[in-house]
């Protein structure tokens, strides 16, 4: 039997680079180890966009086609919809009930979301049970293993902690899951922050070749090489960190720039065609895909069918255990 991985992500629209190399290239590459559940989080959108939920199905299936696009494959893993699958909210509610408060305020996540955004109110009993909600996704299809980005981490600590608590009272339902940290190298913004939609300085997987061309120019270069030939630093140069992910002689290219041979120009130039390349099979698969209107939906469906399967099997052994045997078996579900 292979082991199982659950991963989700929110669903924030077209998806950018920092989606690609933060997690799915790592979710694609785990398709043949491992039985895969990923999951459009689309009630983990409403823990911060409660008031407007007017984006979030162009959103679903915008981002469901970047996925099928870059190389998720519904033949492999199953694709689905986390409102589809009720049993989701059953578990986050029975998980609710012994998660002590103080985890929750604890969460650094938490903690920072509600300094950081300002124009939304997340002073909201759901905003503070996100890592709540998120637990219950990935203990329902009892998953081994998590791959996540860093930023993920303290969540994932949270299920972990969550879980042996709920084992603890109830028997040994689920097995403890652990992270698959993605490796990759990070990849900044054009403007060398960490690259957000929020932020605008995104590429999206989807971008045109003349968009493309216009953002690397925006990059942010090494502010101390003025000239061509001044010595430059690349470690911190936004258009090093995309040729050291593109460019299979980056080496080279990082001794010439620290020596002064080569320039900014240059190098933006030589990375705008290799960007341009790499992104131009995914704008061609995402423009057929999105021409068949049916295919997500199909997708979704029959992904709902799979990931329903489990999450019914795996509720009624926790009714079972939670109320010991009474309850669930007036439930014929
Ligand atoms: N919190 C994750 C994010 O913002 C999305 C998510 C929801 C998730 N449920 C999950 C990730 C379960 C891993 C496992 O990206």
């Amino acid at each position: 039997m292979k082991k199982k991985i659950l991963s989700g992500m929110r669903p924030s629209g077209k998806l950018h680079l920092g989606h690609l190399f933060g997690a799915l290239n790592n979710w694609i590459k785990l398709q043949d180890e491992y039985k895969c559940f990923y999951m459009v989080a689309d009630w983990h959108a409403l823990t911060t966009d409660y008031a407007n939920t007017s984006e979030i199905e162009e959103n679903v299936r915008e981002m469901v086609i970047d996925w099928l696009a870059s190389g998720l494959d519904p033949k492999k893993s199953v694709i689905f919809r986390q409102s589809e699958i009720t049993e989701h909210a059953e578990l986050f509610l029975l998980l609710g009930m012994a998660t002590p408060l103080g985890w929750l305020l604890r969460c650094p996540t938490y903690k920072e979301q509600l300094r950081e955004i300002e124009n939304k109110d997340l002073h909201t009993f759901g905003f503070l049970g996100y890592p709540v909600l998120q637990a219950a996704d990935i203990l329902l299809y009892k998953a081994n293993s998590v791959p996540v980005g860093e930023d993920q981490l303290p969540h994932l600590e949270l299920t972990r902690e969550i879980c042996r608590r709920f084992n603890n009272f109830y028997g040994e339902i689920f097995p403890e899951p652990q992270p698959i940290l993605t490796k990759s190298a990070r990849v900044p913004g054009i403007d060398a922050r960490k690259m957000s939609k929020s932020y605008g300085n995104a590429i999206a997987l989807s971008e045109e070749p003349e968009s493309i061309k216009k953002k690397v120019q925006q990059m942010f270069t090494d502010p101390k090489k003025m000239r061509a030939n001044d010595p430059g630093h690349p470690e911190g140069c936004v258009v090093f960190a995309f040729h050291q992910i593109y460019n299979p002689d980056h080496k080279t290219l990082e001794d010439c720039c620290k020596k002064g041979q080569s320039g900014c120009v240059d190098c933006k130039r030589a990375l705008t065609k290799m960007l341009i390349d790499a992104l131009e099979p995914l704008r061609e698969k995402r423009m057929k895909i999105s021409k068949d209107k049916k295919l997500v939906n199909d997708i979704l469906e029959d992904g709902r069918i799979k990931a329903g399967k489990e999450a019914s099997a795996t509720m009624k052994e926790v009714r079972k255990s939670v109320f010991k045997a009474r309850v669930a078996e007036k439930s014929n579900r």
